[in-house]
């Protein structure tokens, strides 16, 4: 079985890496997806993702990195995946999720969705809170990998003591709370 991991990765967290080693060892293939999403204003371009998740998953044989736009059955459909993964923290991940989930039933009966537990050590783990930490200065080097890290560092050059690279690009604002729904 083909399973897509799709997501906004903005960025990729120790988090996300969990629920794709895992579902590197239950399915054939594992294809994480970048939504290419023109309503929202991400801290990293959709390349920048697709770059920090390749390198992060170059060990694991079974997966490829890609993106996409549109809906994500659609999607699945296009690569003949039959199961869209995705991870669950808390509770309150599991109301958007079980209506995502519905929602995409409706869409595509053919596809499934499969939920992995996200371990304990990074139930409390968000793309949002780690920008919102990195903004404020502070480390994030145990909840990102070491290049993502670095990445972040730079984005936020002018409050990090550490950073000597400033982005040339202007840095987004954060728009998400650190308890919105980013797995
Ligand atoms: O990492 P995220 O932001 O929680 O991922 C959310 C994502 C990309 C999985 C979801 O927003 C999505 O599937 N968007 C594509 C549009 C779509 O298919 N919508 C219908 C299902 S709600």
């Amino acid at each position: 079985m083909i399973a897509i991991y799709p997501g906004s990765f903005d960025p990729i967290t120790l988090g996300h890496l969990d629920i794709i080693k895992r579902g590197c060892r239950l399915f054939e293939r594992v294809i994480v997806a970048v939504l290419r999403n023109p309503h929202k204003t991400p801290l990293f371009t959709v390349q920048e993702r697709l770059d920090q998740i390749q390198q992060s998953t170059q060990h694991l044989p079974n997966i490829e990195v890609d993106s996409f736009e549109g809906l994500t059955v659609n999607y699945a459909q296009m690569r003949q995946a039959q199961v869209l993964l995705r991870g669950l923290r808390v509770l309150s991940d599991f109301e958007a999720e079980l209506q995502m989930a519905h929602t995409n039933k409706t869409l595509s009966t053919q596809i499934e969705t499969i939920f992995l537990a996200t371990s304990n050590e990074y139930s409390f783990l968000s793309s949002s809170l780690v920008k919102e930490i990195a903004r404020f200065g502070g480390s994030v080097d145990h909840l990102v990998p070491q290049h993502v890290a670095l990445d972040i560092y730079r984005c936020y050059a002018q409050n990090h003591p550490t950073s000597t690279l400033t982005r040339t690009n202007p840095v987004p604002p954060l728009n998400q709370s650190p308890l919105d729904q980013e797995v």
